[in-house]
């Protein structure tokens, strides 16, 4: 018997989803990083993080199928103030037609300088990553958060998803600080999600 929670376009959306992603980590695993799209609860654990009042952009790094665009766009940001990078062209493409008037990028962001030399913004209230900080050597995680820093307004948060049990780089005296905000047991694999700040002494 069907229950009456059960919505079944919702449900096939979700396997679609899934199978979209599956898809993206069969090619590319370590750039993926995950199986499965971050559940609905962490994604919109991690928007809430976000300072969406100033009225400031959001950049987003990593976004796969988009669940947590979805959220951050469900804040009420208006869709030409997220500036999203996207590695892989898959990916990329189905998020142009899924979120119109998001600003894609199709590139590394890694090296946020190169990647975002056509977007027009320079400060933004705060990053959401998830892309798989684990999968790369220390220095260019310190790197991509350094970067990220740079470009949020004082105080911002850089809000990383992980899914190890310690931050994927600890903070940095004098440089940035790190805070967990809690971890979320609805999502597979458990997740932590770890909040930057630039360490203002
Ligand atoms: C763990 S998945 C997260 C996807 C989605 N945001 C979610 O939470 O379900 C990591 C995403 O980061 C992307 N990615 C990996 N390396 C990247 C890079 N250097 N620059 C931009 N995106 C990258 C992958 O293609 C993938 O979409």
């Amino acid at each position: 018997m069907i229950s009456r929670d059960f919505n079944s376009s919702n449900f096939v959306q979700q396997l679609k989803e899934d199978y979209r992603f599956i898809r993206g980590w069969i090619k590319n695993p370590a750039a993926v990083g995950a199986v499965k799209p971050t559940s609905e609860v962490t994604a919109r654990h991690m928007a809430g993080l976000l300072p969406i009042e100033t009225g400031l952009p959001v950049l987003e790094l990593g976004p796969g199928t988009g669940v947590i665009t979805k959220q951050i766009l469900n804040r009420g940001l208006p869709s030409e103030k997220l500036v999203s990078v996207e590695y892989s062209p898959a990916f990329y493409n189905h998020l142009v037609e899924q979120f119109p008037g998001v600003n894609f990028v199709n590139g590394d962001a890694f090296n946020l300088a190169e990647t975002l030399k056509h977007v027009e913004f320079d400060t933004y209230a705060g990053v959401i990553g998830a892309v798989p900080l684990l999968n790369v050597s220390m220095p260019r995680r310190i790197s991509m958060i350094d970067q990220c820093l740079e470009m949020i307004m004082p105080n911002g948060p850089f809000i990383q998803i992980s899914y190890g049990p310690k931050p994927p780089v600890e903070a940095v005296p004098g440089k940035f600080t790190v805070e967990k905000s809690g971890r979320i047991y609805r999502n597979f694999p458990p997740a932590g999600i770890w909040i930057y700040r630039r360490d203002v002494q």
